[in-house]
């Protein structure tokens, strides 16, 4: 059994056609999740938010430099920067738009609900997208609790629920964005993880060339992708110019909307190992 791309594409574009609109307004009142930030970073409340509702967004009201060197001063509180794919050998990411560029998180084109860094044996613990220009219009962001994924796949296949932690799983093709040639890289995953403290984390992409797995699970990838899509499950925000969005990539999926291709929307990403001096309380408790 495989799953198609295009498929899930197709699944999660027809969930996103069931909104009255494609633009629609914030779900949630961004200010309750906003740390304003000068020239100095204030520790306490960043981690405060953050351990609160596995995300935060930092307002920024600082010069050019601060601006310029927050994604690595971030490395104070969440751990070491690591390297980036596609982005071979870079720390900090640029995603601006393009049509013709085929690279997802390159394009303007509605991005599903996922987790970053899924192929990677040691997938990113946290993301942080700074945005230097939004679009006025699209270009929302979208979270999805883990939790609630996690509850919806207990209260709807519990016999499966244990095979989701199992490594050999689910087998992924993806191709590889490094190579002129066209190389198709294999990996297997779970979709969920056992972390420290009982807690648990997810790991989440259908944007893969090819899935395969029993028909079990991968009729569970496609009830998870439909679930996620559902506005009534999504916090919907739009990430505005000077604003940094600081995710914990194991307890929350991210998305995000269509917009215009001229929208000038630009935003640089950091991703880091979550190893901190402080309890981030990463992952999710069932
Ligand atoms: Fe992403």
């Amino acid at each position: 059994m495989t799953i198609q791309l295009d498929e899930i594409y197709q699944l999660s574009y027809l969930a996103r056609d069931l909104e009255p609109n494609q633009y629609s307004p914030n779900s949630i009142d961004k200010t309750k999740y906003i740390v304003n930030v000068n020239n100095l970073l204030p520790f306490d409340d960043i981690i405060s938010k953050f351990v609160s509702n596995n995300f935060v967004i930092l307002k920024l009201d600082s010069d050019e430099y601060f601006k310029n060197n927050i994604l690595s001063e971030l490395s104070k509180i969440f751990g070491k920067m690591i390297e980036q794919t596609p982005a071979k050998d870079s720390i900090v990411y640029n995603i601006e738009s393009s049509r013709s560029n085929k690279t997802s998180t390159k394009n303007n084109t509605y991005q599903p609900l996922h987790s970053d860094g899924n192929f990677k044996p040691n997938p990113p613990k946290i993301i942080a997208l700074q945005c230097l220009q939004h679009s006025e219009l699209g270009g929302y962001t979208k979270l999805v609790y883990a939790r609630k994924i996690y509850n919806f796949v207990k209260d709807t296949s519990p016999s499966e629920l244990e095979n989701l932690f199992d490594i050999n799983g689910i087998k992924f093709y993806r191709k590889d964005r490094n190579s002129k040639k066209l190389k198709i890289i294999e990996y297997n995953k779970p979709i969920f993880y056992r972390l420290e403290n009982n807690r648990f984390g997810i790991s989440f992409n259908p944007m893969m060339s090819r899935i395969e797995s029993t028909k079990e699970i991968e009729d569970i990838y496609r009830e998870i992708s439909k679930f996620a899509s559902e506005p009534k499950n999504q916090l919907t925000f739009q990430l505005r110019k000077d604003e940094i969005l600081i995710v914990d990539n194991f307890s929350l999926l991210h998305a995000r909307t269509e917009f215009p291709e001229d929208g000038g929307r630009l935003l640089r990403r950091a991703w880091y190992d979550g190893e901190s001096n402080y309890d981030l309380n990463l992952g999710f408790l069932p």
